[in-house]
């Protein structure tokens, strides 16, 4: 998104008014689109970290490693989204996702696991729905980057559950 200039800022000033105008004719998310789906994306992945960090404590040692590298994946996509978040001058979601409670109330952590990647699976799709309305070079070039290592985890998962 295109930076307004450093003039006295105001909700209503019309330079700022016409670029989100111009975005949203354009096709490209305005603001207040983006940080809706950047919240959400967030919530989705604190329930993810939450998911990884808690199947710990009941799955096998074998995953072990697996889950461990999910939940620092998943964390650093928390911290990227909270600081593309503030870089809207938005307020960042405190929330996580309730895929994380019922995430937990699968008993076996391998069908836990599979649930989880289907979770990953939903934010690759929102990323790639979100992606092309996404004018700004540095938040389209983070998304990316979430997008490809969801898709690497996702398979390492598959290929751990497939193992077994
Ligand atoms: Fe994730």
């Amino acid at each position: 998104m295109a930076q307004t200039p450093q003039t006295p800022a105001s909700p209503s000033s019309p330079v700022c008014y016409a670029s989100e105008a111009d975005d949203a004719y354009m096709g490209f998310a305005t603001r207040d689109e983006l940080v809706a789906a950047l919240n959400e994306l967030l919530e989705a992945e604190r329930a993810g970290a939450y998911v990884a960090r808690a199947s710990l404590n009941d799955a096998p040692p074998e995953m072990a490693d697996l889950l461990k590298s999910i939940a620092a994946d998943e964390a650093r996509w928390c911290a990227m989204l909270t600081a593309q978040l503030e870089r809207l001058s938005a307020s960042p979601s405190a929330k996580r996702g309730a895929f994380a409670e019922k995430a937990m109330a699968i008993a076996d952590p391998h069908a836990r696991l599979l649930f989880l990647n289907r979770g990953q699976n939903w934010v690759v799709r929102k990323l790639a729905e979100l992606m092309p309305k996404v004018r700004d070079d540095a938040l389209h070039a983070a998304l990316r980057e979430m997008s490809e290592s969801h898709v690497h985890n996702i398979d390492a998962a598959a290929r751990a559950l497939e193992s077994d």
